[in-house]
C-alpha cells in the first residue's frame, strides 16, 4: 500500500533531539512523526499515512472509550554495528497482533502492512534511535473509533504505529528485582483474553502493580485465576526459574499468558546452547522452597521493554523469600547476552531474527 508521506513542518532540532536521546527514560520521550492507517468494514485497509505525531479527534461515543476494543504491541529497533537500524523477529509482532485482534473480534491487519508501516515510521524517523545500549520502543496499537453505544464489534479501526527512544525499563539498572505476588488480583482466567496483548488486561492489572509499587516492588507476579497457586507472569514480563543443574523452567502458554516474543526467543537461544528448558506450572509454594533449598539458583523476567532482569527478592503475603546471589546469575547473565548480542545486528542470526529497515544506514 503507499502511504501519504506529511513530513513534520518543525521538527524537533538535532541539538534538542541530542540531549533527549542521552537519558530518554522509558515511555517518554517521542519521535517527531506517526504512522495511522484506517479501516471500515465497506473499505477494507485505506488511508495510510505518515505524518507529524499528534492527538486524534475522537467522538465521544467511539466503541474504545466504552468497551475497550483496543490492542497493541511492543517491539524494538536497535541500530547495528553496521550503522542501519534493525527490527528483531518483527513478523512475530505483527503475527501476534493479529491473534490478538481475532480474540477481540477486531480486523486482521496484513502482516506485510503491519512490517511495512513500522518500516515507514522507523525510516523517517530514524535519526531517534539511540546508539549504544539504548532503542527505538515501537507501539503499533489499534482501536475502534465507530460512534455507537450498541454492545457489538465495531465496523471503523484506526491502526497508528508511535515510537519512542528508550533506556532500561527498570531505574535500578542491573540492580535485581524485587516482585510481589499479587494473591488477591488475578490477572486472567481459563477462556479469558490473558494471552491477547490488549489494553483490557493492563487497565485490571495496575491495582494490582500499584500495590506491588506501594510495597517498594518493581513488578506485580500474578498467579492462575483458578487456584491461586501457579505462577503465571509479571505485570508486563514473561518469567524463567533456573535450577543448580543448569534446567530453565517457564509457565506454560496455556492462553492466560502472554505469549513473549522474548520468551521464545531464549527457549530457543538456551536449547541451542544445549540446556534443557520445560515448560510447565510451577507454585509459588515450589518457588520458596526451591530457594531455600538451594535447588533453585538463579530467577528472571524477560520482555521487549525489560529485556532480561534477574530476580532477587519476592515479597508474599504467604511469606516473602530471597535468591541468593542473584546479582551473578550465571544462566542469566549468558543468556541475556545471547539475546543482545543478536538483537544488535551481531554476526550468527542463522533464524533471519534482524531484517535491517532498508534506507536507515547513518
Ligand atoms: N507478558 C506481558 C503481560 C507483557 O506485557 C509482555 C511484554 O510485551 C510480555 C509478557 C513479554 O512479551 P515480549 O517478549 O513479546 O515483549
Ligand atoms: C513490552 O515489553 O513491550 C510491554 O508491552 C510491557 C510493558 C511493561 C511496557
Amino acid at each position: 500500500m503507499a502511504f501519504r508521506h506529511i513530513p513534520h513542518p518543525d521538527p524537533v532540532p538535532a541539538d534538542r533531539r541530542a540531549r533527549l536521546l542521552e537519558d530518554p527514560g522509558f515511555g517518554q520521550v517521542f519521535t517527531d512523526h506517526m504512522v495511522t492507517i484506517r479501516f471500515t468494514r465497506e473499505k477494507g485497509w485505506h488511508d495510510a499515512e505518515v505524518k507529524p505525531r499528534g492527538p486524534f479527534l475522537i467522538d465521544p461515543a467511539a466503541a474504545v472509550l466504552h468497551y475497550a476494543q483496543e490492542i497493541f504491541e511492543g517491539m524494538k529497533a536497535y541500530r547495528t554495528a553496521g550503522g542501519e537500524v534493525a527490527l528483531f523477529r518483527a513478523g512475530a509482532n505483527a503475527e501476534r497482533f493479529n491473534a490478538s485482534a481475532a480474540r477481540m473480534a477486531m480486523p486482521e491487519l496484513p502482516v506485510d502492512l503491519f512490517l511495512q508501516g513500522v518500516e515507514e515510521l522507523v525510516r523517517i524517523d530514524r535519526d531517534w534511535v539511540p546508539g549504544g545500549e539504548g532503542s527505538l520502543y515501537l507501539r503499533p496499537f489499534m482501536f475502534s473509533d465507530e460512534p455507537f453505544l450498541g454492545v457489538r464489534p465495531a465496523n471503523s479501526y484506526v491502526f497508528c504505529v508511535i515510537a519512542c527512544p528508550v533506556g532500561p525499563y527498570f531505574k535500578g539498572g542491573a540492580k535485581p528485582l524485587k516482585l510481589f505476588v499479587s494473591e488477591d488480583y488475578t490477572r486472567a482466567a481459563p477462556g479469558g483474553t490473558g494471552a491477547a496483548k490488549c489494553g483490557g488486561n493492563y487497565a485490571a492489572s495496575l491495582v494490582a502493580q500499584a500495590e506491588a509499587a506501594a510495597k517498594g516492588c518493581d513488578q506485580v507476579i500474578f498467579l492462575d485465576a483458578a487456584e491461586h497457586r501457579w505462577i503465571e507472569e509479571l505485570g508486563g514480563m514473561n518469567i524463567f526459574f533456573v535450577f543448580e543443574d543448569g534446567t530453565l523452567l517457564t509457565p506454560p502458554l496455556g492462553g492466560t499468558i502472554l505469549p513473549g516474543i522474548t520468551r521464545d526467543s531464549l527457549i530457543q537461544l538456551a536449547r541451542a546452547e544445549g540446556l534443557t528448558v520445560v515448560e510447565r506450572p510451577y507454585s509459588l509454594d515450589e518457588w520458596r522452597a526451591d530457594a531455600a533449598s538451594g535447588k533453585l539458583t538463579e530467577a528472571f523476567a524477560c520482555g521487549t521493554a525489560a529485556v532480561v532482569a534477574s530476580i532477587g527478592e519476592v515479597v508474599a503475603a504467604s511469606g516473602g523469600f530471597q535468591i541468593a546471589g542473584a546479582a551473578a546469575g550465571q544462566v542469566t547473565t549468558k543468556l541475556k547476552a545471547l539475546l543482545t548480542e543478536l538483537q544488535r545486528g551481531e554476526p550468527g542470526d542463522e533464524r533471519g531474527w534482524v531484517r535491517a529497515v532498508p534506507g536507515t544506514r547513518a
